[in-house]
């Protein structure tokens, strides 16, 4: 069989946007794939590997490189020049393994595999990086030299360990991960079976801190998608891990079966002393609301968060998060971005908590005492400089922290309303990346989205009215060769002209 004939072809493109005046509506523009190689400003990549499976794991400003993991296989593509061959490390799962794991069972749908899901630098020389080894997931050292001119990408031999708690078992799991200071945090299913998920601290000096086991109240069936790291204050001590994922509502919560959520932790939490030990004392999370009211008055929601993006600020402390949501129901098909303000996050993070009397009983604000330290807190931070250790947290402030892990209000947009909205349509967005564009009269930001058919659209949102905006679709590109329905779980590739428009990777 041909390689180049297998459904497995991972297309990365290089294109050009041209800029075009926008005082005028221009009219929209869209690239079929052949148009697009003709244009001459993209470059197709396939690669033998026998799988759809690709995803990008890490964007490296530092060395200019981009790094995407696939079935056995990781890949370094250089951001600077996108003509050099990519560099690529094979990286299968032992054959012993590969038995025991078809001999478990698994295996059906081509699982008993490494797929390479974790990639993050750990120093100025070396990457670290995981895979799902046949359902034992394994980690290793690569190096990658001093200099992007070194162009050299190869695991260090003897450094392979186990990823339990740092990949997941099951390739179809999504995963995050993200190294801080030597110390990995990974959103994970931590066990075989994937019903133990977990936010897991592990590496470096510090012991192990996870979320409370098998506590739906914590995570319940939680689906991770992404993370940022925040220096709240002036203080080191204040700084948080903010984590984005979907999960199943929680018994007693008003609203959908199923929401996204924005939840954070302090980066020097050590967990209790003697309750709460080995986990976060920290961990709180908040409900994220993208949602539309129609002429009618009722209210369509957007539940399933699918992809965000950070985009950077005047002020550090307050990134913002765009968001593509989906809706869950098959009745209507549709999906939205929305953008959240960090200061909004962080007062509903100051807020009430969600409290609930017992089985059976709806959620409400809790108005009861609140233990000092305020739960959520970061010990010898800010507001709590007499603490220096969660281990010194006292139980009155534990026990709060364990039961009371959810903020009463949700995190609601910018504006309480969606930036974009695309209803009615045969597909969906999936993936988004952000710029913003100087003109004449100010900023504009540029959306680049991916879409479940294929392509990527490029929207320019333009001010209408105060608090109100329109999106226009400026262009669409087929990305892929063979513009077939392409599975929901592999995510579409494209690598933009970096000089071009601006368009910022990161
Ligand atoms: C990227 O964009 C720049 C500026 O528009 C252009 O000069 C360059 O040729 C483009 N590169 C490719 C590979 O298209
Ligand atoms: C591709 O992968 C499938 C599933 O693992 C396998 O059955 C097939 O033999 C592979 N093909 C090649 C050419 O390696
Ligand atoms: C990076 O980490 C690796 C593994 O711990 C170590 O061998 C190497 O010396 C470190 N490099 C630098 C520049 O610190």
């Amino acid at each position: 069989m041909l390689v180049s004939a297998l459904p497995s072809l991972l297309l990365l493109l290089l294109l050009s946007f041209t800029v075009r005046t926008w005082t005028s509506r221009p009219a929209r523009v869209y690239l079929s794939y052949k148009e697009l190689m003709e244009s001459r400003t993209a470059r197709f990549f396939s690669f033998g590997f026998n799988t759809s499976d690709y995803r990008i794991l890490f964007l490296d400003q530092d060395q200019d490189r981009m790094y995407v993991g696939s079935r056995d296989y990781l890949v370094s593509m250089d951001l600077g020049n996108i003509n050099r061959e990519p560099l690529i490390i094979h990286w299968p799962a032992a054959p012993s393994r590969q038995k025991e794991c078809l001999m478990a069972g698994r295996g059906r749908a081509d699982e008993c595999a490494n797929y390479l899901r974790v990639i993050q630098p750990l120093n100025r020389t070396h990457l670290y990086a995981c895979g799902t080894g046949a359902y034992q997931p394994q980690c290793t050292l690569i190096y990658r030299g001093w200099r992007s001119e070194d162009y050299v990408f190869r695991i260090i031999s003897g450094s392979h360990e186990s990823g339990k708690g740092r990949c997941p078992y099951d390739p179809k799991q999504e995963n995050m991960a993200t190294i801080i200071d030597g110390v990995l945090y990974a959103g994970v299913q931590v066990d075989y079976m994937g019903t133990d998920s977990a936010v897991f601290r592990t590496m470096g000096h510090k012991l192990p801190i996870r979320t409370e086991q098998y506590d739906s109240r914590w995570l319940n069936d939680p689906v991770f998608v992404g993370s940022l790291v925040v220096s709240e204050s002036s203080f080191k001590e204040d700084d948080k891990l903010y984590i984005l994922f979907r999960e199943r509502s929680l018994e007693g919560e008003s609203g959908p079966a199923m929401v996204s959520r924005i939840a954070r932790i302090c980066l020097n939490d050590e967990g209790g002393m003697r309750s709460l030990v080995g986990k976060w004392t920290s961990f709180l999370k908040a409900r994220l609301v993208c949602s539309v009211i129609g002429p009618d008055g009722v209210e369509t929601s957007f539940d399933q968060l699918r992809d965000i993006f950070i985009q950077q600020t005047q002020d550090k402390q307050n990134p913002l998060i765009y968001g593509v949501f989906t809706t869950l129901g098959s009745v209507f098909r549709g999906s939205a971005v929305c953008v959240f303000s960090l200061a909004d996050v962080r007062a509903v993070f100051n807020g009430p908590f969600a409290h609930k009397e017992g089985h059976g009983y709806q959620m409400t604000a809790y108005t009861g005492k609140t233990p000092y330290p305020r739960p959520g807190a970061c010990a010898g931070g800010f507001s709590v400089t007499g603490i220096h250790s969660s281990k010194l947290f006292g139980e009155d402030v534990l026990r709060f922290v364990r039961t009371h892990p959810l903020m009463y209000t949700s995190v609601y947009p910018l504006n309480r309303r969606p930036l974009l909205l695309l209803s009615d349509a045969s597909y969906t967005y999936t993936s988004i990346a952000v710029d913003t564009v100087p003109a004449a009269d100010g900023e504009y930001t540029v959306l680049f989205l991916g879409t479940d058919r294929g392509t990527v659209q490029k929207v320019m949102i333009l001010p209408k009215g105060p608090e109100e905006t329109e999106g226009i679709t400026l262009e669409e590109v087929e990305v892929f060769k063979v513009s077939a329905p392409h599975p929901p779980t592999s995510p579409y590739f494209l690598l933009l002209n970096v000089t071009g428009v601006g368009f910022h990777l990161n």
